[in-house]
């Protein structure tokens, strides 16, 4: 889809409605789509959990966060007006998640709903509850009937963790397949929500001085860095079993390498994008550089264990052979407690072929490149040579930029949220992960995860918080004659 609609009328059921991600991120992202008008006036909302809220104290509970997380939300006499002519479509229903009970009175509900705001039949269920409780809630739903109905459409929202590994992956998606067709199913890599990272296609396919450059003929290399200035914080319990491969590269990091990499899709489409990004992952050589890392504090952080060998931070080195990348490395890096939050992709081109003019030997002629600012400071830079006035012919590198905040005004950004949930309502799955992509992306990492927990695992290199991780990361690029790039949007 390439407009945006406003959604049709329709119930969203939230699992899990009392934990954070109700609180800090759908209903701030809801609240603002309602006050853009983007959100049917007419969207009923249900909070299911088994906590026990009154609809009142549920309101006021998600009026807490929209006021400290919603974009619409400037202060909270700004969020009163808007919230008050929204907030009476948000109730709430205590339940057992396990008890099939729960599933008819929710069944109830939906009829209700569907009677005094006329949603046709149409429910979007958002599990945001722990992985574990994924298949029990999709396989209740099946059995009570909810996952299909007469008259609209039945989705389901399944948060990441998508699995654990490859065959966990499999697992699931077998397990929802038996309740959900493929095409009910709308995986969240938010990633995907960001402006930015769809900005990747805008860049690519909506003009058409960079696709001619784009490819092993003018490409050097390609570095994807998505650095966290925080360390794990609460989410130590998870962490410990998961480290950076499961929560950043399977889906984050991978993602932003297949709209990199990807050939133009014949349409902005579901099926042709999700195609494009699936013959990618398809195309990656099995990943035989990597670095593991982890930063000192970790194993002092709460619920980590004393000799904790989880990676907080990873480099790899992946080689995406086909036609168009051959030969040109893609370089990925995530971690946490590193020096600043960043989000970048370097493209870096061949340097020229023959240099006519007279440069001091002690002054390289830095590559251009061209940096994706994900976030922050979102927008792009172009970094090439210019002559330095006066000086003979020496040139020095400048940057040419664009970023969003000067073009379109601060906040003009939305959150990765509002556009996945409107999409979802509007049956658009452009920008949520397909099963095979899911499975195909498992495929990749497995077996680095295999060879970090087995007896070959790389020794840990451990890195000082602050800093840019472990110089055997450096190393990893050295060995090819490369250094990492400055995080060039991040400073401006
Ligand atoms: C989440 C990871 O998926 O993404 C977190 O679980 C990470 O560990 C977060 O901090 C990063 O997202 P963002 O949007 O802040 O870059």
């Amino acid at each position: 889809m390439n407009t945006i609609d406003r959604s049709k009328p329709a119930t969203i059921v939230i699992f899990g409605a009392s934990g954070d991600l109700t609180q800090r991120k759908l209903v701030p992202a809801l609240h603002t789509l309602s006050c853009r008008r983007l959100l049917s006036p007419d969207t009923r909302i249900i909070g299911v959990s088994r906590s026990e809220y009154s609809d009142e104290a549920f309101r006021e509970h998600l009026y807490d966060g929209v006021v400290e997380y919603s974009r619409a939300a400037s202060g909270p006499d700004t969020v009163c007006q808007m919230w008050s002519d929204f907030s009476d479509n948000y109730s709430y229903m205590s339940g057992d998640l396990s008890d099939l009970k729960t599933y008819r009175r929710l069944g109830d509900r939906l009829e209700t709903f569907d009677q005094e705001a006329d949603t046709q039949g149409c429910v979007l269920f958002y599990l945001a509850v722990p992985p574990t409780l994924y298949t029990m809630i999709v396989e209740r739903l099946g059995r009570s009937g909810l996952n299909r109905s007469e008259k609209g459409w039945r989705r389901v929202i399944v948060e990441k963790p998508f699995g654990h590994d490859l065959e966990s992956a499999r697992q699931l998606n077998d397990q929802i397949h038996q309740v959900f067709d493929e095409d009910q199913i709308y995986r969240i890599d938010h990633y995907l929500g960001k402006e930015t990272v769809q900005n990747i296609m805008s860049l690519r396919f909506a003009n058409a001085i960079f696709e001619p450059l784009w490819s092993r003929n003018y490409v050097d290399h390609v570095q994807i860095s998505v650095t966290e200035s925080v360390g794990v914080g609460h989410r130590a319990g998870y962490y410990e079993d998961a480290g950076v491969l499961r929560d950043m590269f399977q889906n984050h990091l991978l993602q932003l390498l297949t709209l990199t990499a990807l050939e133009p899709p014949v349409a902005f489409e579901a099926t042709a994008l999700r195609d494009e990004k699936a013959k990618v992952l398809r195309a990656v050589s099995p990943i035989t550089d990597s670095v593991r890392g982890q930063y000192r504090a970790y194993r002092d952080e709460e619920e980590v264990a004393a000799d904790s060998d989880t990676a907080t931070y990873a480099a790899l080195k992946l080689q995406v052979d086909n036609w168009r990348w051959r030969g040109v490395p893609f370089y990925l890096r995530s971690g946490k407690n590193l020096s600043l939050k960043s989000t970048e992709i370097a493209i870096q081109f061949k340097g020229v072929p023959h240099l006519m003019f007279q440069v001091d030997p002690e002054k390289d002629i830095t590559p251009d490149v061209l940096s994706l600012c994900i976030q922050p400071n979102e927008g792009i830079h172009l970094r090439f040579q210019a002559k330095e006035p006066g000086s003979g012919m020496e040139t020095r590198p400048v940057t040419m930029e664009f970023h969003y905040a000067g073009e379109f005004g601060a906040g003009a950004l939305p959150e990765a949220y509002e556009r996945l949930l409107l999409d979802a309502l509007n049956g658009d799955a452009s920008l949520f992960a397909r099963a095979d992509e899911i499975e195909l992306a498992w495929s990749l990492i497995d077996p680095v995860l295999e060879k970090w927990e087995g007896e070959e695992a790389p020794p840990l290199a451990f890195y000082e918080s602050g800093t840019w991780g472990p110089s055997e990361a450096d190393r990893l690029l050295a060995a090819d004659g490369r250094t990492w790039h400055q995080q060039c949007c991040a400073e401006h």
